[in-house]
């Protein structure tokens, strides 16, 4: 039967909760664990979890009571020393002595040195090298995986699952360190060869947020190597000692293998470090993890140098649902999305559009999927939401709670088609990921298309979070533009060369010109 458009029109009354996050509004009777509110200024060793025979594990990790936070083929960390507490209890893991900006200088040359060793060896060579880490790392992945849970606050298999993605990642490293190159283009000049070269920037600094405390630095240091580049890498400042573990079983991998452990160099710190690994010349790409607003300061920074930036900022990310969707398939991923990490992933669901003759069956199955969520200790295998990382993003949830209710949770928009539900995806400044829900399969080739999604990874029946290391990763607009992980990501770590070789005896110009 054919329907009217007026008809169409009528039935696509979509419904659109206005709240920075699903999960924040549809879960108004969940109860946040609290994260630390109080935090010790001097810290009794004894009272360390390291210390404590149920975390012995951390030992396994080569962590202790006060760890290095400079890594450059020596361990170091003269600066400022910082605990980390558990976000689920409050308690002081260990601490983790920062790099004065001495120790930044001397990270940098001893990393300029290392290039000149790394870039001699032949691609597959490195590639073999990010097998090995990619290895090292699996048989570490339950102690790392569980490091993350403690520190970060994430539910244990999300922990796994993100070093699980530095392991894919190497593995996708290993494969392309035998094929990245350029074409052999046909010149128009008898005796030339028109040849693309690719060679690696040289020094790439990454710096990484709170909530992918792993593998976003694994994104960048496995396609980096097997590239050509050495690292120098800025976890952020609540996450230290995941950084520490990570760079001494990467660390282990290269001292095995006799290559300078500068290779991959880590500097703990703040905001110091991080401007000034914006501001260094040296530094050939920096690439960035974070917010829109700081992520603007550190592009700024570096374009003032020309230098290059790779960008992985904030998302705002929507899930619409259309008529014909599966519901089946939109309840669990609306709870994953907005739920998953406790909502802070970059890639959370932040706004849900819903069909008007779905509506309530969603929001009333979402609802009650919440109620069977638990809420607990990360490290249980039943809780779905630990807590968040710090105090401030609980005031933040609770803000959001707040002014949902303010706004009675949904704004109804009468008379809306499927361009108009395209274009309130679009209409944030973010373009990070996005989900449509249906059957359609011109919808879903209209969503792809160019009136469809503006973000850098669109999706049909699946959720906006949880995407594979296959793919290019990254937003556009406020997102930063930037492209991760796979594809061919890999071109934004190396400069590519135009090279032209005159083979024959003559000397034809370009374009018939004769200069004569
Ligand atoms: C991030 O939140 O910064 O797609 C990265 C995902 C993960 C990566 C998220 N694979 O949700």
């Amino acid at each position: 039967m054919r329907v009217s458009l007026g008809r169409v029109r009528q039935l696509f009354t979509m419904q659109r909760v206005l709240t920075q996050n699903v999960a924040r509004l549809l879960a108004l009777s969940l109860r946040t664990k609290l994260s630390p509110s109080v935090r010790a200024a001097a810290v009794n060793m004894s009272t360390l979890l390291v210390n404590r025979p149920q975390y012995s594990w951390l030992r396994e990790l080569g962590l202790g009571e006060d760890n290095d936070g400079v890594y450059n083929g020596c361990w170091g960390g003269q600066g400022q020393v910082v605990t980390s507490y558990c976000p689920a209890n409050n308690e002081p893991i260990a601490r983790v002595r920062q790099a004065t900006m001495a120790e930044y200088e001397e990270t940098v040359q001893k990393a300029q040195d290392a290039w000149k060793v790394w870039a001699d060896v032949p691609a597959p060579k490195r590639g073999e090298i990010v097998r090995q880490i990619g290895d090292a790392l699996r048989g570490k992945i339950k102690a790392l995986g569980s490091l993350v849970s403690l520190e970060m606050g994430k539910i244990y298999v999300e922990g796994v699952g993100e070093v699980q993605e530095y392991v894919d990642v190497c593995d996708y490293a290993v494969g392309l360190s035998r094929m990245i190159g350029g074409p052999i283009l046909p010149s128009e000049r008898p005796g030339h060869a028109l040849i693309e070269q690719w060679n690696p920037v040289g020094l790439v600094g990454i710096i990484t947020a709170f909530n992918f405390p792993v593998a976003v630095y694994g994104w960048n240091n496995a396609i980096a190597l097997i590239c050509g580049n050495v690292c120098l890498w800025k976890g952020a400042p609540t996450t230290p000692l995941t950084s520490v573990a990570v760079t001494r079983i990467v660390a282990e991998v290269l001292e095995r293998n006799h290559l300078p452990g500068a290779i991959c160099s880590m500097t703990c710190g703040g905001a110091d470090i991080g401007t000034a690994m914006a501001k260094d010349e040296r530094v050939g790409l920096l690439s960035f993890t974070g917010s829109t607003q700081v992520g603007k300061q550190v592009a700024m920074m570096v374009q003032e140098r020309f230098g290059r930036q790779l960008l992985e900022l904030g998302g705002n990310n929507a899930i619409i649902v259309f008529e014909d969707a599966d519901l089946n398939l939109v309840v669990p991923s609306a709870v994953f999305a907005s739920v998953g990490t406790a909502g802070q992933r970059c890639t959370t669901t932040r706004r849900l559009m819903l069909h008007e003759s779905v509506h309530d069956d969603v929001v009333e199955r979402i609802a009650k999927a919440y109620k069977q969520i638990r809420i607990g200790d990360p490290w249980d295998p039943n809780t779905l939401y630990g807590p968040l990382h710090t105090k401030q993003a609980v005031q933040q949830y609770l803000a959001a709670i707040d002014q949902a209710k303010q706004q009675g949770g949904t704004l109804v928009c009468g008379g809306k088609t499927e361009d108009e539900a395209f274009a309130w995806n679009n209409e944030v400044k973010q373009g990070l990921s996005s989900s449509i829900f249906t059957k359609d399969m011109g919808r879903v080739f209209r969503w792809l298309g160019p009136k469809g999604s503006d973000c850098g990874i669109v999706n049909v029946n699946i959720p906006t979070s949880g995407a594979e290391i296959g793919g290019a990763f990254g937003g556009e607009k406020h997102t930063g533009g930037g492209r991760e992980s796979g594809s061919d990501s890999w071109k934004q770590y190396m400069r590519r060369s135009t090279c032209t070789i005159n083979y024959s005896k003559d000397l034809p110009l370009a374009q018939g010109i004769k200069f004569e």
